[in-house]
């Protein structure tokens, strides 16, 4: 696989330009990254950098021969239709980079005249959101997927993958973590996603609002009971079993998954897969888990408002009801694997049916990639909920 990485004016200065909002890494040490992170993929990649408009067009044009585009056209984003049109016209896939979280900047940094024609958007991750943009051209390259809409916002979409062989087939409902915040998008769980649907499984890897682009608690949970109810609309022609839909959450995903039992209906989720979730939301505060996030997500502390805490964490709406799955390593460095352990202890006490593993040596966010042990732990269970 073939990969153009392409940056547009003022690029070439990272690494000395507002350090404080674009790193320290330079351009070319940047670039060398890049060539790292393909490779271990499997993939190679030709890297370029113009501070002029036209040149950019050129040299997107000269890629329409690749396999997928990375582009950060630094401020050309803003107000460049002529770059719009270039990647339209290649019809590569196109990831959109900004190294900088351009929808919290000035207002005029919050539009960008591309999105439309890119695949996504990855935004305020620094420069390791080129690796997640390298990542997501692989995953998508790897199984084919249909991105759905199933409401009237942007982040209102998913995307479906359907694995080989006859239907109907069991689905599993994937929610990313990232501390619900919108600078991490389902593009986490691509690999994952690719993964189970290869094994089997129909996978519905939605996206939410998230804090910093509309959502909180309320927001952000009505869109995940939106996401699931979805699947009724497509469900015969894709030949998904509606009788078999689990949940599957990480990190903050995992909340949101838990509390999907609580609040939905149609389908019914049949079980909750929950790989290092913020099981319980006022020990994740206590902790001071990402920074604020809980607060932010809550919009209140627990002193402001207890109640939206017995509304909003799982360890408060026990029993869950369904079949749990509960995996958390013992070094992640996120979320405390002891918030896991009371949850699973008390989701049993309450009558919940609950298989919990403490995994050695695993961090966070090795539970979600294929390529770690801690996952053929976390397949081989979901495997039994079939
Ligand atoms: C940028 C954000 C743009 O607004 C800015 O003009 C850049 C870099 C980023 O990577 O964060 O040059 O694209």
């Amino acid at each position: 696989m073939r990969i153009v990485i392409i940056n547009g004016p003022n690029l070439n200065l990272i690494g000395t330009r507002s350090p404080e909002i674009y790193g320290s890494t330079s351009l070319k040490e940047l670039e060398d990254m890049c060539r790292s992170w393909a490779s271990d993929l499997g993939a190679t990649v030709e890297t370029y950098q113009s501070n002029h408009e036209g040149d950019l067009i050129d040299r997107l044009h000269a890629a329409r021969d690749a396999d997928g585009v990375v582009i950060n056209p630094g401020a050309f984003t803003h107000y460049s239709y002529a770059i719009r049109d270039a990647i339209e016209a290649i019809g590569i896939p196109t990831v959109e980079v900004h190294i900088s979280n351009v929808r919290d900047r000035e207002p005029w940094r919050q539009i960008s005249v591309v999105s439309d024609v890119c695949v996504t958007t990855i935004f305020g991750r620094g420069i390791t959101g080129y690796r997640d943009a390298i990542r997501h051209l692989v995953a998508r390259a790897a199984w084919p997927v249909e991105t759905i809409t199933y409401g009237p916002d942007p982040d209102h979409v998913g995307d479906l993958r359907i694995p080989h062989g006859a239907g109907p087939h069991p689905v599993a409902v994937l929610l990313h973590g990232g501390f619900w915040r919108n600078t991490i998008a389902r593009d986490l769980l691509d690999a994952a996603a690719v993964d189970l649907t290869e094994r089997g499984w129909a996978t519905w890897n939605v996206e939410f609002a998230r804090v910093g682009g509309g959502g909180g608690w309320m927001a952000t949970t009505a869109d995940v009971a939106t996401a699931i109810r979805s699947l009724s609309s497509f469900a015969e022609g894709h030949e998904l079993d509606l009788e078999r839909v689990i949940a599957v959450g990480h990190g903050s995903g995992g909340q949101l998954a838990l509390q999907a039992v609580v609040g939905s209906n149609e389908p019914a989720i049949s079980a909750v897969v929950a790989l290092a979730p913020i099981g319980d939301l006022e020990a994740a505060h206590r902790a001071g888990i990402g920074g604020d996030a809980v607060t932010a997500f809550a919009r209140r502390s627990p002193e402001q408002s207890p109640e939206r805490y017995a509304a909003a964490s799982p360890i408060r709406n026990l029993p869950i009801g369904v079949p749990l799955l509960v995996v958390h390593g013992d070094e992640d460095d996120r979320v405390p694997a002891a918030i896991s352990r009371s949850f699973a202890g008390r989701a049993a006490d309450e009558g919940d049916t609950v298989v919990y593993h403490e995994l050695e040596g695993v961090g966070h966010n090795d539970l979600i990639d294929p390529a770690t042990p801690a996952w053929d732990k976390v397949v081989e269970e979901i495997d039994r909920l079939r």
